[in-house]
């Protein structure tokens, strides 16, 4: 048994299950073989990794392939995020206690500060940075020499990064939502790590239904547990997998109550294509979050497609949510 922790239990439980190495991450295999690759180079030349930019939809791995880039590189990893780091001089802090071929990873990158993210500019090129010490009449600019560090950037909000601070990241890699056979094998290793029975029929019906996440479907393997352990003989079958997740409000599908209202309410508009904001205000949930956690998946899935005028329900669409398209819809 580990120690009673304070800490907040989601996030030990994901840490707890958090791969340490690419043997034990399934998917994602073209970046992967990438990153092997630029890893193994940069060590035969016992040059620090260029800078990274990871990007993707939330829970699909960009903060534990950080952790493993810096484990097979042999380096320690500075932690901190892009809100954190509010002043230029949080970031020279951070940056000159940085060892060489030490890694710093800034999530959520899309939000720094403008001033922030220049300083990291020429951090990132010429391992350097001007800090402007105290302010008016006696202010001066200070030189500071860093030592060559490799910086991993993560986010969820590609589009925000600006394009000259996207071109210094010299590998970009994009993570993109799991098929079953990957999440299958996931949750056999999470269930393995959690001393949790689960057959391949109860891995089966996770995976399809966690909307191709990593996160969800360890979350959902948790939840069922305490089901299968309660109601059931404690092995995860198909039908706990059914039970559990029909409590938690997962369709068939492995819709979520908020993909449900997503699809239902373009589903009123009739076919006529329907604004990001009309939509945000209908549901009850910021456009946002609408955009970046709930529509790539949509999308992805051909449930939903975006229009210069707005979002609209596919054929697929009307079906997820066992709906009928007015006759004419699709045939115009
Ligand atoms: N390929 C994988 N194999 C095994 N577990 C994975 C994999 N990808 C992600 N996970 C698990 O899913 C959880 C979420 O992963 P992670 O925190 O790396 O996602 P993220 O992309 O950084 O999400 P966010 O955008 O919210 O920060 C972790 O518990 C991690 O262990
Ligand atoms: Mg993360």
């Amino acid at each position: 048994m580990e120690p009673f922790s304070t800490a907040n239990p989601d996030i030990v439980f994901e840490n707890r299950l958090r791969p340490k190495s690419f043997a034990d991450f399934p998917g994602q295999t073209s970046i992967k073989e990438n990153l092997q690759i630029y890893i193994a180079a940069a060590k035969q030349r016992s040059e620090p990794l260029d800078h990274i930019l990871f990007s993707g939809p939330p829970g699909l791995g960009k903060t534990t392939l950080a952790g493993i880039v810096s484990a097979e590189m042999g380096a320690e990893m500075r932690v901190t995020s892009g809100p954190a780091l509010e002043r230029p001089a949080d970031l020279a802090g951070l940056l000159t206690a940085l060892k060489p071929g030490e890694i710093l990873f800034i999530d959520e990158i899309h939000r720094l500060s403008a001033v922030v993210e220049e300083y990291l500019y020429s951090a990132m090129e010429d391992w350097a940075i001007d800090v402007v010490m105290e302010s008016g009449l006696y202010a001066k600019s200070v030189h500071l020499t860093l030592p060559r560090f490799t910086l991993i950037g993560a986010t969820t909000r590609d589009g925000l990064l600006t394009a000259p601070f996207r071109a210094r990241f010299g590998i970009q890699e994009r993570l993109d939502y799991y098929p079953p056979e990957f999440l299958r094998e996931i949750l056999r290793r999470s269930a393995e790590i959690m001393k949790t029975p689960l057959d391949a029929d109860g891995a089966d019906e996770l995976a399809r239904r966690s909307r191709g996440t990593p996160r969800i479907a360890n979350r959902f393997l948790a939840r069922v547990r305490d089901v299968a352990q309660v109601k059931g003989e404690g092995i995860i079958n198909r039908e706990m997998a059914r039970h559990g997740l029909k409590m938690l409000g997962v369709d068939e599908h492995g819709l979520s109550e908020m993909d449900r209202r997503y699809l239902e309410c373009l589903c009123r508009h009739n076919g006529s294509p329907v604004g990001l904001k009309t939509l945000a205000v209908n549901i009850g949930e910021e456009d946002d979050t609408l955009e970046n956690v709930y529509e790539p998946y949509l999308i992805r899935e051909g449930l939903v497609i975006k229009t210069p005028q707005g979002r609209k329900l596919t054929a697929d669409g009307y079906t997820a949510i066992g709906k009928t398209p007015a006759a004419d819809l699709f045939a115009r």
